[in-house]
C-alpha cells in the first residue's frame, strides 16, 4: 500500500432487513443491500428468502467448480432470462447449452472485427469527441459524469458495430432508458425467479417502454442493413454488423434471423457500453477523492502521449492507469453477480443444494472478502505492486467471470477505458463536489442511485 491519502469510498449499508423491504415494496431493489458485515467474510452464505434457495458461494475452490470444471452442471440462471428477456431476448447473455454455442459459432468471427488494434482508431476517435464535450463543461461546475460516461461508451460502441456516431440527443434517450430499465426490470425478474406472483405491473409497463426506446435505437441500422444483404448488395461497411449479417453456421449453413440479429445486437450494444460506463464513472469518481493518483496518471498520460493524438503503441506505456482500471473494478465490479442454477443434487459446505437453488456469484462480494484482500474497501492502486496481491488477483478477482462464459470483450473494455482515463486526466483535473456521496446499488450494473457528480477543471 502507497503512504499516500488512502481513500475509502462509499459501499452500502448492510442492514439485514432492508433487502426483504425492498423486495416486498419493490423499491428500488438492490442486491448489495442485502450484504451484512458477515458476508464480507464467510465462505458460503445463503439468502433465506421464501420462494427459492440462493446459495453465494466465495470460496475460491467452489467459485471455480461452478464458473469452470463443472461449469455444464451449472448453466445461467434463468432468473437472468427473467430480467433481460425484454431487452436482449434470447440472445448469447443469457443462453445456455447446444443454444449458446450456435450463437458464439456466429457471434466469434464478429469478435475478430473487434480485434484491438483494429478499434483503437474508433475509440481514439470518441475520446476526442469527448473531450470537445467537456471542453465547453470544464470550468470547475459540477457535471454528471456517468452521463457523459455512457455518451462516450456508447458512441464507441455504435461506431465499432455500426460505423456511426451516436447523436446527443440518442445519448441522453440511451441514459434515461437504461436507467428506467434496470429500475424496473431487475426488480421483476428477481421476484419471478423465486416464484413469486408478478405484483409490479405498473413497472412491468416501464420497463417494456424501455426497452422499446432501447431498441428502437438499434433496429433501424440492423433493418436497413439486413435488406440490403438480402438484396444481394455488397456491404461495404466493414464492421460488426455486417459480420453478424453474413455468418454461416458452420455446421448447419444457416445464419442469424432477422430478430436474432436484432436481439445479439441489442445485447452486444448493452455489454459494450452500459458495463464499461460504470467502471469509467467510478473510476473517475475515485481518482478526483484521490489527487495523488490523479497526479501520478496525469504525469503517465503526458508522458506517454506528449502532445500528439494518443496512438495504439502509447497503451503499453500506460501501467498505471491500468492499475487503477483494475483496482476500480475490484471495488465497483460492473458485473456484480453471476447467477448460475444447479442442475442435480450435491453438497457443498456441508448445506444440500438441489436442482434449481441459485448459486449467486458475486464479484462484488469476492472483491472485497477479508479472506483474499488486505484493506478490502480501500482504494489502493499500487496494491498490485506486491506479491501477495498477485496472488488475490489469481485467485480472487474476476470482473470479467472465468470460464466458458467469460468476458469476450475483457480486451476492447481495458483498451477503451485506457485511452478515456488517460485522455481525460491529460487535459482536466476531477475533484468531488461538496455533499455528494454516490450511493452504490446493484442491479444489472453497478451504478449510483444519485448519480456520479464532479467538478471537471481544464488544466
Ligand atoms: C468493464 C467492462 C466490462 C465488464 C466488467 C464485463 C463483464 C462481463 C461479465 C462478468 C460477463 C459474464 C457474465 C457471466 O458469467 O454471467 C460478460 C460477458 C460478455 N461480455 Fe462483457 N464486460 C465488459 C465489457 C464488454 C464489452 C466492451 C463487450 C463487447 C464489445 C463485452 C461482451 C461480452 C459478451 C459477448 C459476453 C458473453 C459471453 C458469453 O456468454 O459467451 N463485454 N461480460
Amino acid at each position: 500500500m502507497s503512504d499516500t491519502q488512502l481513500f475509502i469510498p462509499p459501499k452500502p449499508g448492510t442492514k439485514k432487513r432492508r433487502f426483504i423491504m425492498r423486495l416486498l415494496t419493490g423499491v428500488r431493489i438492490c442486491y448489495l443491500s442485502n450484504f451484512i458485515e458477515k458476508s464480507y467474510s464467510m465462505k458460503m452464505g445463503q439468502l433465506r428468502l421464501p420462494g427459492r434457495k440462493i446459495f453465494m458461494p466465495n470460496q475460491f475452490e467452489l467459485v471455480r467448480k461452478i464458473l469452470v470444471t463443472e461449469a455444464d452442471k451449472f448453466p445461467k440462471s434463468d432468473m437472468l432470462d427473467s430480467i433481460l428477456k425484454l431487452l436482449i431476448g434470447n440472445g448469447l447473455f443469457v443462453a445456455n447449452g447446444p443454444e449458446w454455442k450456435r450463437q458464439r459459432r456466429l457471434i466469434d468471427p464478429a469478435f475478430a472485427h473487434a480485434k484491438l488494434k483494429r478499434v483503437f482508431p474508433a475509440m481514439a476517435a470518441a475520446a476526442s469527441d469527448l473531450l470537445i464535450r467537456l471542453d465547453t463543461k470544464a470550468d470547475g461546475s459540477a457535471i454528471g459524469i456517468d452521463e457523459e460516461m455512457t455518451h462516450i461508451t456508447a458512441d464507441v460502441i455504435f461506431r465499432t458495430i455500426f460505423s456511426v456516431t451516436l447523436k446527443q440527443g440518442e445519448a441522453q434517450k440511451l441514459f434515461n432508458a437504461f436507467n428506467q430499465f434496470q429500475d424496473t426490470a431487475f426488480a421483476i425478474g428477481f421476484i419471478k425467479a423465486l416464484n413469486w406472483p408478478n405484483v409490479f405491473f405498473f413497472k412491468q409497463r416501464k420497463a417494456k417502454a424501455a426497452a422499446r426506446e432501447i431498441r428502437s435505437l438499434i433496429k433501424p441500422f440492423v433493418l436497413d442493413r439486413y435488406k440490403r444483404h438480402q438484396n444481394g448488395e455488397e456491404l461495404a461497411e466493414n464492421d460488426i454488423l455486417t459480420s453478424l449479417i453474413t455468418a454461416t453456421d458452420p455446421e448447419t449453413g444457416e445464419g442469424f434471423s432477422l430478430e436474432e440479429l436484432i436481439d445479439q445486437t441489442a445485447f452486444l450494444f448493452l455489454a459494450g457500453h452500459e458495463t464499461s460506463a460504470s467502471a469509467l464513472s467510478w473510476a473517475l469518481y475515485l481518482i478526483a477523492n484521490s489527487p495523488d493518483v490523479q497526479e501520478r496518471m496525469h504525469d503517465e498520460a503526458v508522458k506517454a502521449f506528449g502532445d500528439k493524438e494518443p496512438a495504439y503503441e502509447d497503451m503499453t506505456k500506460l501501467r498505471f492507469v491500468r492499475d487503477v482500471f483494475q483496482e476500480t473494478l475490484r471495488l465497483y465490479p460492473p458485473v456484480g453477480f453471476l447467477p448460475r442454477q444447479a442442475t442435480q443434487c450435491e453438497h457443498m459446505r456441508e448445506k444440500p443444494i438441489k436442482p434449481g437453488d441459485i448459486m449467486m456469484i458475486s464479484p462484488w462480494l469476492i472483491h472485497r472478502h477479508t479472506d483474499y484482500w488486505d484493506n478490502p474497501d480501500v482504494f489502493d492502486p499500487d496494491r498490485y505492486a506486491d506479491g501477495a496481491s498477485r496472488e488475490s488477483l489469481r485467485q480472487a478477482y474476476l470482473p470479467f467471470s472465468m470460464g466458458p462464459r467469460i468476458c469476450t470483450g475483457a480486451g476492447f473494455a481495458k483498451q477503451e477505458a485506457m485511452i478515456v482515463l488517460a485522455s481525460l486526466v491529460r487535459r482536466y483535473r476531477f475533484e468531488p463536489v461538496a455533499d455528494h456521496v454516490p450511493d452504490p446499488v446493484g442491479r444489472l450494473t453497478i451504478r449510483s442511485a444519485n448519480g456520479i457528480r464532479l467538478k471537471v477543471h481544464r488544466r
